[in-house]
């Protein structure tokens, strides 16, 4: 593994770190299941079946893993050995090793490998805020795409609506957390960078050969990805915000207010 950045090893360290806890975290999480879900039903309404997906930043390969069993074929790539330890492990116990592949790499550095002929680069819940230009990213993934190839990640922009209400609890430095467009994470005793990312920005790293589809928001007024309590306790209560929360997520201004943003983006082949 070559990593350019040097924060990518801290990083990779917390990772490391974390990769037993992972998965029992975002496990029974009816919160995380459903924004996964709604990121899912961005790839299966512009894929078919047999579609070659990229997944940069895997983890522990859940998304992975659900699209290999969806028909599709699948690698996935992350700077954290112990996170793909879990992936592949799963992968095994589930047979799916024929439609499914993982690699110890940085998504900054993809040119290292042999990789080709992506019909999608996908993305969920927030690795790709590791980086600090994203558009050493799309850099880094433009020569494995296909002609007319997609676009579809997930991840956090610089405003957040239920982050922002914190304010009305004297949350200051949660709610205004993402405001300068970075923040510092602790994660198992380590410190790194995170940087949010508007889908202007995405979409100006790929350049005018992709167009942008669409953009919608994650969990606008239902609870951040981490609160996995709100769900559990309040059952009802989280029900009617979901629905009302899919109702505001594809629309402006809400769309770009979630804790994560969904955008998506098509190459536009030569005619
Ligand atoms: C919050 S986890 C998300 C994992 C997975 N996509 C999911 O939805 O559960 C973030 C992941 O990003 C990975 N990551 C961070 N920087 C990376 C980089 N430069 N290249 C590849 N993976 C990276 C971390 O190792 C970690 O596994």
């Amino acid at each position: 593994m070559s990593i350019l950045d040097p924060a990518f090893e801290t990083v990779a360290e917390a990772y490391n770190r974390n990769a037993d806890k992972y998965d029992e975290f975002i496990e029974n999480n009816p919160n995380l299941m459903r924004m996964r879900q709604r990121v899912y039903d961005v790839v299966t309404a512009r894929l078919t079946r047999g579609a070659r997906i990229l997944d940069l930043a895997c983890g522990t390969g859940t998304d992975a893993i659900w699209l290999a069993q969806h028909g599709y074929t699948v690698h996935g790539v992350d700077i954290s050995g112990e996170m793909l330890e879990r992936a592949k492990q799963k992968a095994e116990g589930l047979h799916l090793q024929d439609r499914l592949s993982f690699e110890q790499l940085s998504y900054t550095d993809l040119k290292q490998s042999n990789l080709q002929s992506f019909d999608l680069t996908f993305s969920n819940f927030g690795g790709l805020n590791c980086v600090s230009d994203i558009k050493l990213v799309a850099d880094s993934v433009r020569p494995l795409l296909k002609p007319g190839a997609h676009v579809i990640w997930a991840l956090m922009p610089p405003f957040c609506l239920w982050e922002f209400s914190m304010l009305l609890r004297g949350r200051f430095k949660l709610a205004t957390r993402r405001f300068a467009g970075r923040s510092t994470v602790f994660k198992e005793g380590l410190h790194y960078p995170v940087f949010y990312y508007t889908p202007a920005q995405v979409a100006k790293a790929w350049g005018a050969d992709f167009q942008l589809e669409s953009v919608a928001a994650l969990s606008v007024i239902t609870p951040p990805a981490t609160n996995k309590d709100f769900a559990v306790k309040r059952p009802r209560a989280f029900e009617f915000l979901s629905k009302l929360d899919d109702a505001l997520a594809p629309r402006w201004p809400f769309k770009y207010w979630g804790d994560f943003t969904i955008v998506t983006l098509k190459h536009e082949s030569a005619r």
